[in-house]
């Protein structure tokens, strides 16, 4: 796939059939970084064949650790470390690489990771990882951009986190697992990728309990007690809502598979009060169909069980012609707006100041050339092409790559008109690739 394509959607068909829900993305990231606490052999399944997983398998190997994927069955083997860094060349690309500094210190006592640095969508400080690590023992100093970690001996401690940080609760249960004595992390984030982590830790020898609550409890355990083991990751649940989304907003009907309706709450409970009518079709499956005008909803992003930020651009592509005035309030990230321009472009009436969008539904969106700017603005931009009059042609595919596996052909299995195209003269120009790091 060349990152250089642009996709070009005819909109105004609606969404009929089955799609097949990948897992999750911001939980392999993590379990690929766990795996590398024990130097037995890792099986992972369900693995979605992304570009951030591919980034992922990079900083491993750039570690000395044997990664193979083979469809959706990933072996990781951490046999021999032979390197404790990860580079700014990798951790720019990908946030979540800085996964790997817990993992280091937990394993080997030492770790030089880059921070992650300027970034698309927010400031995304990473001071909540350092002081958690900090507490636990860990000698911490920032050297030429560089997080540059060590420690004689790791200890279990109480932490209280100012914010329920995912990647910072993420690290800190990975140091705490090699700890001596029992972590207990409060404030936790409490998203469904932190319990898969948890669950995944527990299925090699950790010792985790509480996680998916506000307070996780790691005792810790001995190197020897660490083993290898074969572990499915969860379906990726923000996956699963851009193609709920997207159903709705084309008026159509569709069947999500895999997917666990227990982390949809509360885009369930959005899409219901827009008028879409949700049906959960036993333990894996959820029906949604779309029906008509909707009704302009307020929306506020929230930590899990909240309404996630990394739905709030594609509802708020579905918003763009709901009946009535949308108040969207992000209170995550301070830059996650950058859907409204393009959106704007192809119809819509969205007013932004600070933290919050005005979104008075329109009639209908046109096509237009757009740019996707990260990861779910581009999802969003992709909505608003399916419910748009007209062609939409989207380029800067690399932000879309990241987060949606085979996303052209589960469109196109659903009766979308959409194709994946070279990016030619005759369209829009290209920006430049952006490295900064989201998600
Ligand atoms: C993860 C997800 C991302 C999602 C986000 C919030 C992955 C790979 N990415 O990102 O898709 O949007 O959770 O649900 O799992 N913060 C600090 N200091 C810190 C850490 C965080 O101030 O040390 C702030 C951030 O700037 C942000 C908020 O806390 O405002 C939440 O960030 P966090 O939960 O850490 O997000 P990520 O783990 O980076």
């Amino acid at each position: 796939m060349q990152s250089q394509d642009k996709l070009v959607i005819e909109g105004r068909q609606p969404l009929n059939g089955k799609v097949s829900i990948s897992g999750a993305k911001n939980s392999v990231l993590k379990l690929m970084g766990a795996a590398i606490l024990t130097d037995s052999p890792i099986e992972l399944r369900n693995v979605p064949q992304l570009s951030d997983v591919s980034v992922m398998s990079d900083v491993l190997r750039h570690l000395g650790v044997t990664v193979t994927q083979k469809d959706d069955v990933m072996i990781i083997e951490a046999k021999d470390i032979t390197r404790t860094e990860a580079s700014y060349d990798h951790v720019s690309k990908m946030r979540a690489s800085f996964i790997v500094l817990g993992a280091l210190l937990g394993r080997h006592h030492e770790a030089r990771v880059s921070l992650p640095g300027g970034c698309s969508i927010g400031k995304r400080g990473v001071d909540l990882h350092i002081k958690g690590l900090q507490s636990l023992g860990a000698e911490i100093q920032i050297n030429q951009g560089y997080v540059e970690a060590c420690a004689t001996r790791l200890e279990g401690r109480e932490i209280l986190l100012d914010t329920p940080s995912v990647g910072a609760t993420e690290n800190i249960m990975l140091a705490a697992v090699l700890a001596e004595g029992a972590t207990i992390i409060s404030n936790a984030a409490q998203e469904p990728e932190i319990a898969d982590l948890a669950n995944f830790l527990n299925a090699i020898g950790a010792d985790v309990s509480g996680a998916g609550s506000t307070e996780i409890i790691i005792n810790g355990v001995k190197k020897q007690d660490l083993h290898g083991t074969t572990y499915t990751i969860m379906p990726d649940r923000i996956e699963a809502a851009t193609y709920m989304i997207a159903a709705a907003g084309t008026e159509g009907n569709v069947l999500l598979e895999n997917v666990i309706p227990g982390h949809l709450n509360s885009v369930i409970r959005k899409l219901e009060d827009v008028g879409a009518e949700i049906i959960t079709e036993g333990p894996n499956a959820l029906r949604v169909i779309g029906d008509g005008r909707f009704e302009a909803q307020n929306i506020v992003t929230q930590p899990y069980p909240g309404f996630p930020t990394d739905l709030q651009a594609p509802f708020m592509a579905l918003l763009t012609t709901a009946e009535g005035v949308s108040i969207i309030t992000e209170t995550l990230y301070e830059n996650r707006f950058k859907q409204i321009g393009e959106l704007n472009r192809m119809g819509a009436n969205i007013q932004n100041q600070g933290d919050i969008a005005v979104v008075t539904g329109v009639d209908h969106l046109t096509g237009a050339q757009v740019k996707a700017s990260d990861l779910r603005a581009g999802a969003a931009l992709v909505i608003a092409g399916l419910q748009a009059e007209g062609t939409t042609e989207i380029c800067d595919l690399h932000h879309i790559d990241r987060g949606y596996e085979e996303l052209v052909s589960k469109l196109s299995g659903l009766g979308a008109n959409i194709q994946r195209v070279p990016f030619d003269e005759s369209g829009v120009v290209p920006a430049s690739q952006d490295k900064a790091a989201v998600e």
